[in-house]
């Protein structure tokens, strides 16, 4: 049988007796040194308490935004909620770091809330605009009378001068036949190249979005991101060791990809179920090898 994918009242009273975490606590990984909080992300004293005096090289941040048809006064809530987890944010990153953070852009209500989220980042002027990234869903919506829409949009700002690794997908060059002389030699483009792959660029085509038959699905989590996707922002823009921060914890996307990667993780979530499912996710990880559930349920021993 599959596991309910929506959280309702009736759930909710079964599983939060099996969370591990209250409201205001800290669970603090003694092997890595990953901590998970149930905080508000837009209340500086709880967001601070996860990091103690610990900067983060790498903020990657996915808010909820996939409210249908927002409404005008949702966007300013929306916008205002924005505005207090980016400051809060900005205070717990090195002066050299880099911050990510996904958005929708609801094709029914404006585009929302992409454009004014855009504008709200012209508030913080130190986070200099680097890429507008879009990763292409494999499925979508508004198939028959419109563009299906497909994409997941991915904004990279800098702090200072982070650090940044070009990446590479697993699909191979087809580009050939143009030329350059070096030294003596007169050598194909495939030849000159880094290597014989293409780079990911800012669309995104190569990565699988997450449906209950994959491995890392994580039942009851409804905005889940690709591991493959968040992985390639860790490797393009941290080191081992770093310190990453992640606001948004939901499935424990950041927090597994910062164990596989030898990052550190720090990541909060507001409900205790979702910090009680990023938890078990890591420690299914290390006694499985496994990244998820396909399926089954978190909760079940
Ligand atoms: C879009 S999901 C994040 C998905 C995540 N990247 C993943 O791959 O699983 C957003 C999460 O933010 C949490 N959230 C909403 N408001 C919050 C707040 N003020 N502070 C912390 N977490 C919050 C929600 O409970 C939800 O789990």
């Amino acid at each position: 049988m599959r596991v309910p994918s929506k959280l309702d009242a009736g759930l909710r009273k079964r599983l939060l007796p099996l969370c591990r975490l209250q409201p205001g606590e800290i669970w603090t990984d003694k092997a890595q040194g990953h901590r998970v909080g149930c905080l508000d992300a837009t209340d500086f004293s709880q967001a601070s308490r996860l990091l103690g005096k610990a900067r983060a090289a790498l903020a990657l941040q996915d808010p909820p935004y996939n409210v249908a048809a927002l409404q005008i006064r949702e966007l300013e809530d929306y916008i205002k909620f924005s505005r207090a987890w980016i400051a809060n944010c900005l205070k717990l990153m090195k002066p050299d770091s880099a911050f990510y953070v996904w958005l929708g852009a609801d094709q029914r209500a404006g585009f929302q809330p992409l454009p004014d989220f855009m504008f709200l980042m012209r508030e913080f002027p130190e986070l200099k605009s680097r890429s507008f990234i879009t990763l292409r869903n494999q499925r979508g919506y508004g198939t028959q009378k419109n563009w299906m829409s497909l994409r997941q949009e991915l904004l990279y700002y800098s702090l200072g001068k982070p650090f940044f690794k070009v990446q590479y997908t697993d699909i191979p060059k087809i580009l050939r036949g143009y030329y350059k002389k070096v030294g003596n030699k007169r050598l194909e483009n495939l030849e000159r190249g880094k290597s014989p792959n293409i780079r990911p660029g800012n669309v995104w085509v190569d990565l699988q979005q997450v449906f209950h038959l994959l491995h890392e699905n994580v039942p009851y989590a409804y905005a889940q991101k690709p591991l493959a996707a968040i992985e390639r922002i860790l490797q393009a823009s941290s080191k081992p060791g770093d310190l990453v921060l992640d606001f948004f914890s939901h499935s424990g996307t950041t927090l597994l990809a910062c164990e596989r990667l030898e990052r550190r993780c720090a990541t909060m979530d507001l409900d205790p179920i979702f910090c009680e499912l990023s938890i078990r996710r890591l420690e299914r990880f290390r006694s499985t090898g496994e990244p998820g559930w396909q399926g089954q349920d978190p909760f079940l021993k």
